[in-house]
């Protein structure tokens, strides 16, 4: 369990998240929902150890700071230019989450192209991960994530750049590694419509958390047009299943 108290996460003079008091639960799908510059990315790195902060939090009853030294959390960047002209193939992108383990050269690689594997990219392993569509390096940065073992994953927009169909799949997919790993997952997104179908719980952020009603699956228009401002409402929209091959 993760728990938030009193938390602040300043650059320089600019408070960009105030959070008073949070609980995130072990093993369920947390979403992180608000507009750009709400503070989402801010409060993934204070969770991941990138940013400092004032306040606390505990995971498992332990300080955040000391949990870090002994466990790692698995964490999908925000999409970027992340590997830029850099020559590294597929697998080594994932043997990079194994790092931390301190094993034999080839029980990294067998562990890495296992987890390739789970994202159905293992006959991508030795390609340059350059020569990937965007869509398909999440795909490995998902993998090197999990390649971690962590019981945290936390990716933040993992889903810019896919497609309607992979972004199904990788719905699917979040679900069944959430499940099969007991991981507890927290992923940002802007997709109010398919993120209230698939997560068991929304943390809506705009500088600080936005209260709404839990029991309610859906978030209503009051609140998204609270998170996003009055002139945003709810389209409904229904996810493509990936057992269907009708998209
Ligand atoms: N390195 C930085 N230095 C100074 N200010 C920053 C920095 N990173 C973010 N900010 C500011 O902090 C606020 C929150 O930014 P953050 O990236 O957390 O938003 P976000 O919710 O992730 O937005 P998006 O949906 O666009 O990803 C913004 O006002 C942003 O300008
Ligand atoms: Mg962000």
């Amino acid at each position: 369990m993760i728990k938030v108290n009193s938390l602040s996460v300043r650059y320089d003079n600019f408070e960009a998240l105030s959070i008073l008091s949070l609980t995130i639960e072990d093993g369920k799908f947390h979403a992180i929902m608000g507009p750009n510059g709400g503070g989402k990315t801010t409060f993934i790195k204070a969770l991941v150890g990138l940013l400092p902060y004032e306040g606390r939090i505990e995971i498992d009853g332990i300080d955040h700071k000391r949990y870090l030294k002994k466990n790692s959390i698995g964490y999908l960047a925000q999409r970027g230019s992340q590997f830029s002209q850099f020559p590294i193939t597929v697998l080594e992108v994932v043997e990079m989450g194994r790092y931390r383990f301190k094993e034999p050269d080839h029980t990294r690689k067998n562990k890495a192209f296992e987890f390739l594997k789970v994202f159905e990219m293992e006959n991508f392993a030795s390609k340059n991960i350059n020569e990937l569509s965007g869509g398909q390096q999440q795909r490995v940065l998902m993998a090197r994530a999990l390649a971690t073992e962590s019981k945290i994953l936390i990716l933040d927009e993992p889903l810019t750049g896919m497609d309607p169909k992979a972004q199904s799949l990788f719905y699917d997919m979040i679900k069944r590694i959430k499940d099969d790993f007991k991981l507890t997952i927290i992923m940002s997104s802007h997709d109010v419509g398919f993120i209230s179908e698939y997560a068991d719980n929304i943390i809506c952020i705009n500088r600080e958390l936005i209260p709404h009603d839990k029991s309610a699956k859906v978030l209503t228009c009051t609140e998204v047009s609270k998170l996003y401002g009055p002139k945003i409402g709810i389209v409904e929209h229904h996810h493509l299943h990936s057992e269907k091959d009708d998209v």
